[in-house]
């Protein structure tokens, strides 16, 4: 954290938008001034001049019962006929909504016209699975068309879907699945990842298999793409296939209006916990964000961009800036299957080349990879159609901004620095592009409608020059509604630290530099972000000590160049399984078996076999100390320990 303070006190260079830029640009300084001027009528317009509402809503935000809010409450929408049919209506059918590009190098264009019939269909099926309004449904699918359809069918019944990242293991699938007791769940036999054919199908079937505790399934049907071609196992009674009845359904379905506080999906999401939270969004208040941020932040001029956000649909960000968002506003996006190095390291570079791509959304982590690879290869493509970069995820390091603009950008485009969470449902903090003048590393200011302050312990705002924790002050429309089926621990987790305030704490730490600009620092709590993709310590450290040969296991995010941060184990082996395997082979094998347990996202990088873990005398691990060893830092202030010997004796075995 120091070292980033440091950074961002040389940081002086700033970016202004160019005249010609800023005069082209959707959003100008004029917003700040009427979000200021009434904040809850800022939202209601925003909402009516980008959304369809059936019932027009006159209530703009309940607040009466804090931290449960209710936005545009008496409104009534359909948030899939706002993504697709009012578009086709308005005679834009035969805009295109996918420039879809599988990994193996497949194409398909599917217009809104196309979209909007698929979506139908699939809408009638799952009816006829008897999903309704209110029901929960799984969905474990690559990033191909069908993942999209799918969301957009389940919202449009009304019902709440539950994606679940396709790189989640069985179990981790299982316990979503449980949680939210899922009645359906879509997926595929497979999808492409750095040229194989990985299985999703055969996890499915593992994660729905009787455990014999007799622990009742919700799931009825599972609904089942064919991408790979890969051989599955099939429940006759349970199993449909995708090609067998979504053609053949009707296309005929109207959407009906649901009320605006009518859950739309669940994402779990790490805690501080072992177990993930589901956490809930609903309908008019998030769609009613999602369009505004991305109409305004990517500057999204829908009759001739080509937008593409890199992220996976199982994430925050495939939601709402591959889904709600640009559908919302009746966008172009290109959609790919892939990983950025397939068959080779200029992929990415291929696909802005080919489609045109004008607005570009990734993350730091993929940047930070990039730049290792070197600019030759992104050099050797035509990059000159993008006009707009953005990221998201983690702190973007200046050098990474830089490089990001000099050799993605050609020096010219603006970077939109977005911050946001699972939790806020839509960004928060960013640059608007044709007014802001950027700084390279910093988020900068929250945007127009939208609340925030760094405050201090007691929650008085730190003001300029001074860091401390990241609140949102006010309700925004695309905040969380809870977490499914725990309404405590979504009190306790997000408002009890400011409590008297009625702020929401973000985990985050940050810092106001002298223009008042906001600079993320990291996560305060035991939450690591890896690849821009949020671990709870807990959760891995649960997984660990799962494994029979563990018999106790602490974990840390370290810096990592490429990632951000890395997962960093420490686990003391049981003794009688020192005598049989070595220590080698032990830590390769916690290493597989974090990876089989949560994903291969959760493998740490790291497992040292340590004799002992560093304690407090109420035995609380002092995680800051092993944060310490695993960067290669001199290890900080051991007092508090139980034992002050420990230290030495960890760093010896780590070395
Ligand atoms: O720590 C912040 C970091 O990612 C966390 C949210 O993670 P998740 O819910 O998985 O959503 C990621 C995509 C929105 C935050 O608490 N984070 C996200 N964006 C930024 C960021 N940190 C710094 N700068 C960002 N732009």
């Amino acid at each position: 954290m120091n070292q980033q303070i440091d950074h961002l006190l040389n940081e002086d260079r700033r970016f202004a938008p160019s005249s010609q830029f800023s005069q082209d640009a959707v959003a100008g300084p004029e917003l700040y001034d009427e979000a200021q001027a009434d904040r809850l009528e800022f939202w209601a317009k925003q909402s009516r001049d980008l959304l369809h509402w059936h019932t027009p809503f006159t209530n703009v935000l309940d607040w009466t019962s804090p931290p449960f809010a209710k936005w545009f409450d008496d409104g009534e929408l359909n948030v899939a006929y706002n993504c697709l049919d009012r578009h086709v209506e308005a005679g834009l059918g035969d805009r295109v909504a996918l420039h879809f590009e599988g990994e193996p190098g497949d194409t398909r264009t599917i217009t809104y016209a196309e979209l909007t019939d698929e979506v139908k269909r699939l809408a009638n099926v799952l009816e006829g699975f008897g999903v309704g309004r209110g029901d929960r449904v799984a969905i474990y699918l690559p990033m191909i068309p069908e993942a999209i359809a799918s969301l957009l069918a389940v919202a449009r019944l009304g019902a709440v879907h539950s994606v679940v990242f396709g790189g989640f293991s069985a179990d981790s699938l299982r316990s979503r699945i449980d949680d939210a007791g899922a009645k359906v769940v879509i997926t595929a036999d497979g999808g492409y990842r750095k040229g194989k054919a990985s299985a999703l199908k055969v996890n499915v079937d593992q994660a729905l298999a009787d455990r014999g505790d007799g622990e009742q399934l919700t799931v009825e049907k599972v609904l089942v793409v064919r991408r790979t071609e890969q051989e599955v196992d099939w429940d006759g009674e349970r199993d449909v296939w995708w090609h067998d009845v979504v053609p053949q359904a009707s296309g005929e379905h109207e959407a009906q209006a649901f009320p605006s506080e009518n859950p739309l999906f669940i994402l779990y999401t790490s805690g501080t916990t072992g177990k993930p939270k589901g956490i809930l969004h609903t309908s008019g208040g998030y769609l009613t964000q999602a369009a505004y941020t991305h109409r305004n932040v990517f500057d999204l001029h829908p009759e001739t961009d080509v937008y593409w956000c890199t992220a996976d649909i199982g994430w925050v960000t495939g939601h709402t800036y591959a889904t709600y968002g640009p559908l919302a506003n009746g966008a172009t996006q290109v959609l790919y299957e892939g990983t950025p190095e397939f068959p080779e390291p200029g992929r990415w570079w291929d696909i802005i080349e080919k489609y045109g791509v004008t607005i570009f959304y990734t993350a730091p982590t993929a940047v930070r990879s990039f730049m290792k690879q070197g600019r030759d290869i992104p050099l050797q493509r035509d990059l000159s159609s993008l006009r707009l970069l953005g990221s998201v995820g983690e702190p973007i390091n200046p050098e990474a901004w830089m490089w990001f603009r000099e050799v993605i950008g050609s020096g010219i485009t603006p970077i939109v620095d977005t911050w946001w969470q699972t939790e806020t449902g839509a960004i928060m903090i960013s640059a608007l592009p044709g007014v802001t003048e950027t700084k390279p590393g910093s988020a900068q200011v929250p945007l127009p409608g939208i609340s925030i302050d760094v405050v201090d312990e007691k929650g008085e705002p730190v003001g300029n020059d001074a860091g401390g924790m990241l609140v949102v002050t006010e309700p925004w429309p695309s905040m969380l509604r809870g977490i499914w089926g725990d309404p405590d621990r979504f009190v306790e987790t997000y408002w009890k630290m400011f409590a008297d305030k009625g702020f929401y704490f973000a985990g985050d730490g940050a810092r106001r530099d002298e223009d008042g600009d906001i600079w993320l620092l990291g996560r305060v709590d035991d939450v690591m972000n890896v690849s821009g993709h949020r671990l709870s310590t807990a959760e891995i450290e649960s997984a660990l000590v799962a494994h029979e040969a563990t018999a106790e296991a602490a974990v840390v995010g370290a810096n990592d160049e490429t990632t951000g941060q890395a997962v960093v184990a420490f686990v003391i082996l049981k003794e009688s399984f020192l005598k049989t395997h070595t220590a080698e082979g032990l830590a390769e094998a916690l290493r597989q078996w974090v990876g089989t347990q949560i994903g291969p996202i959760a493998r740490p990088r790291d497992v040292y076999i340590v004799g002992e873990l560093p304690k407090t005398r109420s035995g609380k691990i002092m995680r800051r100390l092993l944060r310490d060893v695993a960067e290669g830092r001199e290890v900080g202030d051991t007092q508090t320990l139980a034992d002050t010997a420990v230290m030495s004796v960890i760093t010896k075995q780590v070395r």
